[in-house]
C-alpha cells in the first residue's frame, strides 16, 4: 500500500539553529526536508541559497527537495545540485524554456519537479511529463509560511491525479504529486484523498516548538494522511 510523505519546510524553522532543526525534524520522522528559496523578484520575499543548503546538508540524509521561487531558473540550478539537492522544483511562470531547465536539472542529476500556483494552468504538464519525477501544487499563493490551504485546489490535485495515473498505465513510471501551503492534521486527509501522496508542512510541524512537538504534529499529519490514502487505493 502507498504511504505518504511528510516534508516540513523549513521557512517555519527557527533560522539561528537551522542545522539542528534539519536534524531534529529528520529524527521526529520527516521523510524529505523541504527547502524554500525566495529571490524577492519572482515573490515578495528573500529566504536562501545553495551556502545555506550546503550547510545543513550534512544535518540529515533525508531528501532535500529544493523548491525554488527564484526567477530566472537555469544559472543557480548547477549550485543548488552541488549544494545537495536531491530534487529541485521551478514555477512554470519562472523559466522561459520550461522543457530546458527541466532537462538541466536531470542532466547534473538530481530529480526534477514543475510548481503550480493555484491559478497556473495544468496545460504545462501537456507535454512535459516525460521530464518530470515530481508535481508539486501550491496550496496558497507562494512567498509566505503560515497561509489558509485554498480549497477549490483540491479539484486541481485530483484533475493532476487522473493525468498522473493515466500516465503510470501508459507508462508503468510513477511521478508524485506534492502538495505545499497550508496541510495541517484537519485538511490533509481531503487532500490525500483528492490524490496528492507528498505533504510539505511548514508551520503545522516547527509551530510545535520543541522535538517531541515536532515528532507528535509529523505523526498526526501521517496518520491522516495514511487513513485517506488507504480508502483511495
Ligand atoms: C510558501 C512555501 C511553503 C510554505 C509552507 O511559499 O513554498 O513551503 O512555507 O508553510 P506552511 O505549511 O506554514 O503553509
Ligand atoms: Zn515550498
Amino acid at each position: 500500500m502507498k504511504k505518504s510523505l511528510i516534508a516540513p519546510s523549513i521557512l517555519s524553522a527557527d533560522f539561528a539553529r537551522l542545522g539542528e532543526e534539519v536534524r531534529s525534524v529528520t529524527e521526529a520522522g520527516a521523510d524529505w526536508i523541504h527547502f524554500d528559496v525566495m529571490d524577492n523578484h519572482y515573490v515578495p520575499n528573500l529566504t536562501v541559497g545553495p551556502l545555506v543548503l550546503e550547510a545543513i546538508r550534512p544535518y540529515t540524509k533525508a531528501p532535500i527537495d529544493v523548491h525554488l521561487m527564484i526567477e530566472p531558473v537555469d544559472a543557480l540550478i548547477p549550485a543548488f545540485v552541488k549544494a545537495g539537492a536531491d530534487l529541485i522544483t521551478f514555477h512554470c511562470e519562472a523559466s522561459r524554456h520550461v522543457d530546458r531547465s527541466l532537462a538541466l536539472i536531470r542532466q547534473l542529476g538530481a530529480k526534477a519537479g514543475l510548481v503550480f500556483n493555484p491559478a497556473t494552468p495544468l496545460s504545462y504538464l501537456d507535454y512535459e511529463l516525460d521530464k518530470i519525477d515530481l508535481v508539486l501544487l501550491m496550496s496558497v499563493n507562494p512567498g509566505f509560511g503560515g497561509q489558509s490551504f485554498i480549497e477549490p485546489v483540491l479539484e486541481k490535485i485530483a484533475d493532476v491525479r487522473r493525468r498522473l495515473d493515466a500516465y503510470k498505465a501508459e507508462t508503468g513510471r510513477e511521478i508524485a504529486l506534492e502538495v505545499d501551503g497550508g496541510v495541517k492534521p484537519s485538511n490533509i486527509a481531503k487532500a490525500a484523498a483528492a490524490g496528492a501522496d507528498v505533504f510539505v508542512a511548514g508551520s503545522a510541524v516547527f509551530g510545535a516548538g520543541t522535538p517531541e512537538g515536532y515528532r507528535e504534529a509529523i505523526a498526526a499529519l501521517r496518520c491522516a494522511a495514511d487513513a485517506a490514502l488507504a480508502e483511495r487505493n
